[in-house]
């Protein structure tokens, strides 16, 4: 007679176990499914991390909660912001968090790329861009957009096609009233077009000079205005920031523009850099008060600074990186003209130069001694100098 009853509780005990195990399971795999489809429009903002020196999130104990370059910059009017990218953004958390946590600007680094973004006649690819877009609107954050007009980056269906000048002008035009028309109100400024001269300051011989003339530049921020004429739009380049033969043409094409009513709003430095190569702060202030004079404002566009292996081994060489990082901030902060510090990636882990650590983060999201310098900066200087004024048209489109 005991036997069945046992049986029976045995039984019972079985199924609730079982049971158990189940409810186990599929709490795992909820939690691990949460992470995965974690993406930029489920990612809610999370504290700021306190811990400036470490890995981990814990709070460092003799600093207290600490501040950051967004909250920083805000108090000076200044859009401190770095370059995107897709990869990381959706498979690492960490990436996201420092992103929305130290900056008020995105640049997407490639999904706005001809090739990326227009990869056939007929075809345009907005998911991507589309995504860090949200985000960036999600989080308060401004969007540069980069770049409308460049040689590099181009799919075959263009530089292959043998189209005659006329087909080139209608195929540049549809693709920069597309692309700036998808994004309007949600896209600030654009790189419109992108490296167009030589140092020497000679036209680029790239492939939208040979098919339709140097009136491709000037065409291209015409278009660009009318598709959305609240955006800011620039011309962008390397080496251009100081004094030399490619900035003094930059800045007689602008003057040009200016006379002719061609819509230009600013110039951006590109400002890729290394430490034994330390810029002339002297001639970029002045090329940024001319540009100034000329109501046109300055992005630090690409920022980051190279320190090679050998170099890489000693304090010394981080300690200068930090100080290239800390003058070219004070210099744009000392400018009237110049709006925002964007730097081109955040952490080595994710750099175009990855091997020359040139940025502010390390490997690990660890802050570098160039981040401290940064926030040391912002925390001392006096606020934004008042004297600039946008036109009025784009004001509005500027105004955090
Ligand atoms: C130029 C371009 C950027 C990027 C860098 C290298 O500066 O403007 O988009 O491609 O080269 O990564």
């Amino acid at each position: 007679m005991r036997l069945p009853v046992n049986r029976a509780l045995l039984f019972i005990s079985f199924f609730f176990a079982l049971a158990n195990i189940c409810l186990i399971i599929q709490l795992i795999n909820h939690t691990a499914e949460t992470r995965v489809n974690e993406t930029s429009r489920n990612v809610q903002p999370t504290p700021a991390l306190n811990n400036r020196s470490g890995g981990t999130d814990q709070p460092s104990p003799a600093s207290g909660k600490q501040t950051s370059l967004r909250e920083l910059a805000k108090k000076k009017n200044l859009l401190i912001g770095t370059s995107l990218r897709h990869w990381p953004f959706t498979r690492e958390h960490k990436y996201r968090e420092i992103l929305y946590r130290e900056f008020n600007t995105i640049t997407i680094e490639n999904a706005m790329k001809i090739e990326n973004i227009h990869p056939q006649p007929d075809h345009y690819n907005f998911s991507e861009s589309d995504l860090l877009v949200d985000f960036a609107s999600d989080h308060q954050m401004k969007v540069r957009g980069h770049t409308l007009v460049w040689d590099k980056g181009l799919p075959t269906w263009i530089t292959e096609g043998k189209y005659s000048k006329e087909e080139t002008k209608r195929i540049l035009k549809e693709h920069i009233q597309m692309i700036v028309s998808h994004y309007k109100g949600k896209v600030f400024a654009w790189d419109v077009v992108n490296e167009a001269f030589h140092d020497d300051g000679t036209y680029r011989d790239n492939f939208w000079f040979r098919s339709i003339g140097p009136e491709y530049i000037e065409l291209a921020f015409r278009w660009a205005h009318e598709a959305d004429p609240d955006a800011l739009l620039f011309y962008n380049d390397y080496n251009n920031e100081g004094s030399n033969a490619k900035s003094d043409t930059i800045y007689q094409m602008i003057s040009d523009f200016k006379k002719r009513g061609v819509p230009i709003h600013g110039v951006g430095f590109q400002l890729h850099t290394a430490i034994d190569q330390k810029p002339d702060l002297k001639a970029i202030s002045k090329n940024m008060k001319r540009l100034a004079d000329l109501n046109i404002q300055v992005h630090i566009t690409e920022l980051d600074v190279k320190v090679n292996k050998k170099q890489a081994a000693t304090k010394e060489a981080w300690d200068q990186q930090a100080e290239i990082y800390g003058d070219l901030l004070k210099t744009c902060l000392s400018a009237s003209n110049c709006k925002a510090f964007i730097m081109w990636g955040f952490t080595d882990r994710h750099s175009w130069l990855e091997e020359y650590s040139p940025l502010i983060f390390d490997k690990n999201y660890n802050p570098k001694p160039a981040y401290q310098k940064l926030i040391d900066i912002l925390s001392q200087s006096a606020g934004f100098p008042a004297t600039f004024r946008l036109p009025s048209s784009v004001a509005a489109a500027h105004r955090s």
